[in-house]
């Protein structure tokens, strides 16, 4: 029988000894911009949903730890599929994808069978494997784009993201009712206060957030897109209007620029997403040493989850 290790000492270099496994298991450690910062910094790769796909789909390493949520660590899967994919913490969901059940959303797009159906990639494997087409917040309008003007279209499973879409390439695509918890907390009326009392600073939001937010911001774009815009920006301040782990990236790489993490509604810690949080460097290090949690995916669902992948990485600009 196999022993599982479930603890870790106090007295261990997490650093350290993750470094060590990593080149003893040959693995590749892939982390989203929303990981606590420790985590951050031990990755071999730090991008957006995007660009960790990619990365995924394009590594050599035996085995893929994925410090992000499932959706994410599942696409790993779909994508390469000889690799062990392993994620620290099984239960790091996504309400987007909580929120579509693919019996519903089977149901939905049946309703309406001459329409294409694109997907965001914050869903399960299932409802990949029910469109026609993935996208992220990176490509989701340059892929729409490419799409002919008359072609009628469903977009699940983010409703914000969908109508930013829409607004953007002047499509009237339905939406499925869908919603990040993170970002759709963000509060309009504490924005407004806290641009009153930063004048000079530029707001910066991901598509995901409510239009009545996306409204007031200076930039809208994925985590990797908000990222860049601060780096190449000439302005010193900007309140960011996403989950706050990327705040880590933006002030390694500008130190000398002001970040201000925009307010949620109400006092809470809001803004850090509850499953991206789930992930600690100490289970990082005990999937590394248990070799598990492990995704594991049928075969048949894996190749029809597969195609929609395939397409996107094939519409997506460079
Ligand atoms: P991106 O990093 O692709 O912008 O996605 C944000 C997100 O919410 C991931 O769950
Ligand atoms: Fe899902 Fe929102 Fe968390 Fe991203 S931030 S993983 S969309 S719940």
């Amino acid at each position: 029988m196999l022993l599982i290790q479930s603890s870790v000492s106090a007295q261990l270099d997490l650093f350290a000894e993750i470094a060590d496994l990593k080149r003893r298991m040959n693995a590749v450690i892939l982390a989203h911009y929303y990981q606590e910062p420790d985590i951050q910094d031990i990755a071999d790769f730090v991008g957006d949903s995007l660009a960790l796909a990619r990365q995924a789909a394009e590594t050599r390493a035996e085995v893929i730890v994925f410090a992000g949520v499932h959706f994410m660590a599942e696409t790993a899967k779909i994508l390469n599929p000889t690799r062990q994919v392993l994620l620290p913490d099984l239960a790091a969901g996504c309400s987007l994808a909580d929120q579509c059940p693919a019996d519903r959303f089977r149901e939905f797009c049946a309703q309406r069978p001459d329409h294409l159906v694109i997907s965001y990639i914050n869903c399960t494997a299932e409802v990949k494997a029910l469109s026609d087409i993935i996208c992220t917040s990176s490509n989701a309008v340059a892929i729409v784009n490419q799409l002919p003007l008359d072609q009628p279209i469903i977009f699940g499973p983010d409703r914000n993201l969908g109508r930013y879409v829409n607004r953007m390439t002047g499509r009237e695509m339905v939406l499925w009712p869908g919603a990040c918890l993170v970002h759709e907390i963000f509060s309009e009326k504490k924005l407004l206060q806290l641009k009153n009392r930063h004048p000079a600073a530029l707001v910066i939001a991901h598509p995901e957030c409510e239009e009545a937010v996306l409204r007031h911001a200076d930039h809208i774009g994925s985590t990797s897109s908000l990222l860049r815009f601060v780096q190449q920006s000439p302005i010193q301040e900007f309140i960011v209007v996403t989950e706050s782990g990327i705040l880590h990236q933006m002030q390694k790489s500008c130190p000398d620029k002001h970040f201000i993490p925009a307010p949620p509604n109400g006092n809470c810690a809001c803004n850090e997403c509850p499953f991206m949080r789930l992930n600690t460097l100490e289970k990082v290090y005990l999937a590394m040493v248990n070799r598990s949690p492990e995704i594991v995916m049928d075969e048949t669902l894996r190749e029809r989850a597969l195609l929609p992948m395939t397409r996107m990485l094939a519409m997506s600009p460079v």
